[in-house]
């Protein structure tokens, strides 16, 4: 006698079956509703959400506000083309997002559809902007997977036989001090990676052929490392002195998730160009390159967009985002969240060596399995072991990190206390089993 498949175990078959493997796919969750912090899934199981699909639903899922503004902008148009026809949505999304994240003075915005997008735009604008061509990023960034932001990404799994990369790119150490600190003070090791800035410009590339930096404050995929502020403050003088523009990639990091608008207000810095997407729209695709108006308009016409460019269902998804995100008060929830969850894996670092840190900004919140905490020893297994015991148990855990060795949590901020505690304590159940 077979023994008879779920329905669950019946789509993911479907998906083997129709989908290339080359698409992600970090567990078997299966999902036909989702509600707040929960999914439901083909079999009528609630999960606990802990993965926030990646970090876009800090509002929660399917906010009754954002779903009725796209019902009723789709049933007034779903498409014209920006660029054929100016709508309403598109401006007003703009005039938003200029007013709540301003780039130290006039601020412009371009809306696309996907991060990667965002991210391709902005290095575009840089170097009209600059008329350089130099792009410098960093190690264990990522920036997405079209051309320019997979070049940019670090984590080699992520781009195997896909070159050859996009030229004119050059990757400096993210300034991770837990992983290389080695025993100095933050002061120390912050003054020993701009003096390697320094460096860089003497044995790599001279930084007057540099058009931006890139980076994200927080790294989201390479494992919510978190920059030290004054390395972000030397970086911000770094630029200005070679009048290179700074990109801080906000895509993971934006709305609430930090317990801000932007992970920049963190750090008393302002970039000339930023990137957004995720959480703005709650799941409808919608992306932004924000930067100081001049540096904006120095692109030529036609020389940023596409067809699909802030669709203005997006664009009502967003704008109704934003209201319901200032309604709830997105980021007080986000330093709510963040603080809970710090506190418990605190407890389970103090408890368990396989724990080698615990780190984040507001709700942007990780631990990193390593041997015996030993920074230098990543421990993936276990990490991978604890992310499959939690989904056995109907909890979304998703992992990070270029050595696969981070849990991260990506909730939506509107959970609840009830239901962060019980994701919590499967985490501790499981890893108490681990590593007994
Ligand atoms: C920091 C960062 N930049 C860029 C991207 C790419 O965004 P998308 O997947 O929408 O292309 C991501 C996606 O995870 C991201 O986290």
């Amino acid at each position: 006698m077979t023994d008879q498949l779920t329905k669950s175990q019946e789509l993911i078959a479907r998906r083997k079956a129709a989908v290339p493997n080359g698409v992600g796919m970090f567990n078997h969750a299966t999902a036909v509703r989702a509600s707040g912090a929960t999914i439901i899934d083909e079999d009528g199981h609630e999960l606990i959400d802990f993965a926030g699909g990646i970090g876009v639903v800090n509002a929660g899922h399917c906010p009754p506000p954002v779903v009725k503004a796209i019902q009723e902008q789709a049933a007034k148009f779903l498409h014209v083309s920006f660029n054929v026809a100016s709508y309403e949505p598109y401006i007003a999304l703009c005039e938003r997002l200029n007013a709540l994240l301003p780039h130290g003075g006039p601020t412009k915005t371009l809306l696309v559809s996907t991060g990667a997008e965002a991210v391709e735009n902005a290095i575009k604008i840089a170097r009209q902007a600059t008329k350089r061509q130099g792009v410098l990023c960093f190690t264990d960034a990522f920036h997405g997977r079209t051309l320019m932001a997979m070049t940019l990404t670090s984590k080699v799994a992520y781009k195997p036989d896909c070159g050859p990369y996009a030229p004119e790119v050059y990757r400096t150490r993210f300034p991770n001090f837990y992983r290389h600190g080695a025993g100095r003070s933050e002061a120390q090791f912050v003054k020993a990676e701009l003096d390697a800035l320094e460096v860089l410009g003497h044995n790599t590339i001279d930084p007057g052929q540099l058009a931006c930096v890139i980076i994200e404050l927080v790294q989201g995929e390479g494992g919510f490392n978190v920059a030290p502020k004054g390395y972000v403050q030397g970086l911000r003088k770094w630029c200005d002195q070679h009048g290179i523009l700074l990109i801080f990639d906000e895509i993971q990091s934006g709305f609430g998730r930090t317990g801000a608008w932007s992970s920049f207000e963190h750090f008393g810095v302002t970039p000339d160009l930023s990137t957004w997407a995720k959480s703005l729209g709650s799941g409808l695709p919608i992306a932004a390159v924000m930067g100081k108006a001049s540096i904006m308009d120095s692109a030529a016409p036609s020389s940023i967009g596409g067809t699909y460019i802030g669709s203005p269902v997006s664009c009502a998804a967003a704008l109704a985002t934003i209201d319901y995100m200032v309604e709830i008060d997105i980021n007080a929830k986000g330093r709510h969240v963040g603080a809970a969850i710090r506190k418990r894996f605190e407890k389970m670092k103090a408890k368990h060596a396989c724990i080698g840190d615990v780190r984040g900004l507001g709700a942007m919140m990780a631990m990193e399995f390593v041997v015996d905490r030993d920074p230098l020893r990543p421990d993936a297994d276990t990490c991978t072991e604890l992310m499959n015991a939690c989904a056995k148990r109907d909890l979304i855990v998703i992992t990070a990190g270029t050595e696969k060795n981070v849990i991260r949590v990506l909730c939506p901020l509107v959970i609840s206390d009830e239901l962060l505690n019980k994701g919590l304590d499967i985490i501790e159940e499981e890893l108490e089993k681990i590593c007994a």
